[in-house]
């Protein structure tokens, strides 16, 4: 990992000589709203019925920035948790750099290889070596919304990025903020990249951030990305400096806000407060995103901890996650869908299901799509830099429109430096 090289490494083997042959695992992870720890309780509860102890370790905020920071430094000093909480190309970094132990056993034992879809298995897997294991699918282009309020103002849910500012004009009108926001810099980056999903296209989209194309990342369609984004800022709230995304979902649930658009985690809100789906709160595409879907997977890696690759307990986690029972229960509260392509969705909510039949249509059209905010598209240092970009632009009007696609390129090309 390019922020901390040598050293790490240096540490980690230092580590490994220490044996750990417990029946406890520590497990370093950000589930902490009231949707997120109902969901992590299900699988605490199943380790200790197998006869291990859980012990946690919950970072809270910022959709794992602290969480990362932590084990960072837990890692440094020669000391990192049983399993954390890891994704995307991060999962890679740490692997090259040999912290992470293999879980090649119970992949195999499991039929991993038949189970998850290759788009995900593919960042589980460090030199052909399984090294983390998925949790579920998130689909990050959601839109929430309150039932009732957009009833009172006499509003349809949005389905395109101008429907959506008429929404907003009544909403406001009407007495209620139309777009509930925290502002904080992931949240602001969550909302530009579903406005970027709408305005550039899939192709558009890859070619910006994946292929870090020059052309497509100062287009037009950047600018009217950018523009669109600032615009939406008289939408939301004064009170939005430093909310969490789960206190924001609150205002929507309590009807003092009418929409946020967040991933499908926001479910996970609705559902801790005793809300329908259908009835009390609406799930509806990001405006202009109804063919995409931008994926977030959640998974665990697992740290080689001395006298065996793999402990006993880190393999029965493991294996516990992608277990049937534990796919249906994690995501019937989570908001995610199982990451097992063979579970029953019968019992999951329409919200589930249509994601679940979006994310079967998205593949089959080249429609998927990484989600650039949550981790799965670039690295750290690009992720970092984006954030810091995004989020001055959006904070502060006398920011320009070409100096920030400048900045925008620089970020995403930071990974490569
Ligand atoms: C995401 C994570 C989700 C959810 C969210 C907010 O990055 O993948 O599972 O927890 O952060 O904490």
């Amino acid at each position: 990992m390019k922020c901390f090289p040598s050293l790490l490494f240096a540490s980690a083997l230092a580590f490994s000589v220490q044996a750990n042959e417990t029946n406890n695992v520590e497990v370093l992870h950000w589930w902490t709203s009231g949707g997120e720890a109902r969901s992590v309780d299900t699988l605490k509860e199943m380790m200790k019925r197998e006869g291990h102890v859980w012990t946690d370790f919950a970072v809270a905020g910022r959709a794992g920035e602290s969480a990362i920071n932590t084990l960072r430094i837990r890692a440094l000093s020669g000391n990192p948790p049983d399993a954390a909480q890891i994704k995307g190309p991060e999962i890679q970094e740490w692997g090259k750099l040999g912290f992470l132990a293999t879980l090649d056993d119970v992949a195999k034992e499991q039929h991993w290889n038949e189970l998850v879809p290759r788009r995900v298995s593919d960042f589980l897997k460090v030199d052909d070596h399984y090294v983390a294991v998925p949790f579920n699918i998130h689909r990050v282009n959601w839109l929430w919304a309150n039932a009732d309020v957009l009833k009172k103002a006499g509003v349809e849910p949005p389905k395109t990025l101008d429907e959506f500012f008429n929404a907003a004009e009544k909403i406001k009108a009407a007495g209620y903020i139309p777009l509930a926001l925290g502002n904080e810099p992931w949240q602001e980056a969550t909302l530009f990249e579903l406005i970027a999903l709408a305005i550039l296209g899939t192709e558009d989209f890859h070619k910006a951030f994946i292929e870090q194309d020059s052309d497509a990342l100062t287009s037009d369609k950047m600018r009217e990305t950018l523009h669109v984004f600032r615009k939406m800022k008289q939408y939301t709230d004064i009170n939005s400096p430093g909310r969490s995304w789960s206190d924001t979902t609150s205002l929507v649930i309590d009807g003092k806000a009418a929409m946020q658009m967040m991933g499908d985690w926001a479910k996970g809100e609705f559902l801790a407060a005793d809300k329908k789906a259908g009835k009390d709160f609406l799930c509806i595409p990001a405006p202009g995103t109804a063919n995409q879907f931008s994926f977030n997977i959640d998974s665990f890696v697992f740290f080689k901890n001395g006298a065996s690759e793999t402990s006993e307990s880190q393999k029965m986690l493991a294996r516990l996650i992608l277990e049937p029972e534990f796919q249906r229960e994690f995501n019937l509260s989570k908001g995610s869908i199982p990451v097992r392509v063979d579970i029953d969705m019968q019992d999951f909510d329409p919200c589930a299901q249509e994601s679940m039949q979006a994310f079967l249509r998205a593949a089959a059209t080249d429609n998927l799509v990484a989600s650039l905010s949550h981790n799965m598209a670039i690295g750290r240092a690009s992720q970092f830099a984006l954030f810091d970009v995004i989020s001055r632009f959006f904070n502060d009007d006398n920011v320009d429109i070409d100096e920030t696609m400048r900045h925008i390129r620089a970020a995403v090309l930071a990974d490569k430096l």
